[in-house]
């Protein structure tokens, strides 16, 4: 039986690598950090089969103490401050987490057993003021907020550490990706969680920020299935993955809304709050190597991703005023 260490496993990423690590048969075991309240929401349903491991990225020893009570074959590296907006109100937070949490990892790896294999999590941020439509393996980067700095920073570590020692080290250069379980800061989550709670008569209003900023936006589920494939492969290689489509954050809101029978332009207020000091303008990535040499390839489109999420927060607001309801009986 293949073992594999997720960190990040009460995150929206390691919650469905867990499941489809567990689904092939996979020993699971996740890092999880101190909390005074339970994270565990996103993985409530797996929790008996995964073993936690204490731990956190910016503590070496419990780094390799992890590893050595795991012994595992793979590790996915998914933890990370990975918030852009609270990357400039914590910039050496997130450079202690996002960028040398990942050296960290890597020398624990290095020191216990180097024939572990080492997944990063990297990410389309690190493209920021992009140099090339679309993005690809070999787009130079120009990252664009302390959070895309420190990624491109573990993005080399992970390259280097191949490069010096000869590990398996690979990193995935995902572009933005969703579901029911994103976080409710992400614009998506946000703007689907608006659109119910505005439609069961929670709300009136969502404030938001830059409209115009383009990404593309893929199903969490699917990207998970890539990190796994990269995992597997005779050579370590570092692959795009994206859906090569992009759509603006106002099509996203008229998505959403249109699909509950609402006209955005009744409820969405522009707010500067929700401005960047510097902002990504435009994310499309090319996934060609990750579809010719993986086989992967996306199965969620951006209508149906939004729909999904859009039914799923439907279902958790009308749940819970059906408990109050109950309640107050
Ligand atoms: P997420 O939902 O924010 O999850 C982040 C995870 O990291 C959580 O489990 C969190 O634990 C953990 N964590 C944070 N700081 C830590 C620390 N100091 N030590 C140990 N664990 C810590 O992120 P995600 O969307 O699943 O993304 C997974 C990874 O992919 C991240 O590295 C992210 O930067 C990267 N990425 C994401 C996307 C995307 O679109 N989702 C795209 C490209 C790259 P708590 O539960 O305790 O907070
Ligand atoms: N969060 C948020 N909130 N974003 C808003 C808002 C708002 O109210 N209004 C407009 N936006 C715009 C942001 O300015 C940005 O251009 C876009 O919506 C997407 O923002 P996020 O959903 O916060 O994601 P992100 O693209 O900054 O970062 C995500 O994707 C990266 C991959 O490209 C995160 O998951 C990162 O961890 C990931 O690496």
């Amino acid at each position: 039986m293949k073992k594999a260490l997720i960190t990040g496993i009460t995150g929206q990423d390691g919650s469905y690598l867990a499941e489809l690590l567990l689904e092939k048969g996979y020993q699971v075991f996740g890092l999880v950090r101190r909390s005074s309240t339970v994270t565990f929401e996103r993985i409530q349903h797996i929790q008996d089969r995964v073993e936690m491991l204490s731990g956190d990225l910016t503590d070496q020893n419990s780094l390799l103490y992890a590893l050595q009570q795991a012994e595992p074959d793979e590790v996915y590296n998914l933890a990370a401050q990975s918030f852009v907006q609270t990357s400039w109100t914590q910039p050496v937070l997130t450079g202690d987490v996002t960028a040398l949490g990942v050296t960290r990892m890597l020398e624990a790896i290095r020191v216990y057993n180097p024939k572990t294999r080492f997944y990063q999590a990297s990410s389309s941020e690190m493209f920021g003021k992009v140099q090339a439509v679309p993005q690809r393996e070999d787009t130079p980067f120009y990252p664009r907020s302390p959070y895309g700095v420190a990624k491109v920073y573990g993005h080399w570590a992970t390259i280097n550490y191949r490069e010096s020692y000869g590990m398996f080290a690979v990193s995935g250069i995902l572009f933005n990706h969703e579901s029911p379980r994103r976080g409710l800061e992400f614009v998506t989550r946000k703007v689907t969680d608006a659109a119910a709670r505005i439609k069961t008569g929670l709300a009136t209003e969502l404030r938001l920020g830059n409209l115009d900023a383009q990404r593309d936006w893929g199903f969490a589920g699917d990207y998970v299935r890539a990190m796994w494939l990269m995992m597997q492969a005779d050579e370590p290689q570092d692959y795009v993955v994206a859906t090569g489509e992009t759509h603006s954050v106002r099509e996203l809101v008229e998505a959403a809304f249109t699909y509950v029978g609402l006209d955005w332009k009744d409820h969405v207020v522009q707010d500067a709050r929700f401005m960047r000091p510097a902002e990504v303008d435009l994310l499309v990535g090319d996934p060609t190597r990750a579809r010719d040499e993986l086989g992967w390839k996306d199965e969620v489109p951006f209508g149906r991703l939004v729909e999904m999420m859009v039914d799923a927060d439907l279902e958790r607001l009308r749940g819970a005023a059906a408990v109050r309801a109950l309640a107050e009986r």
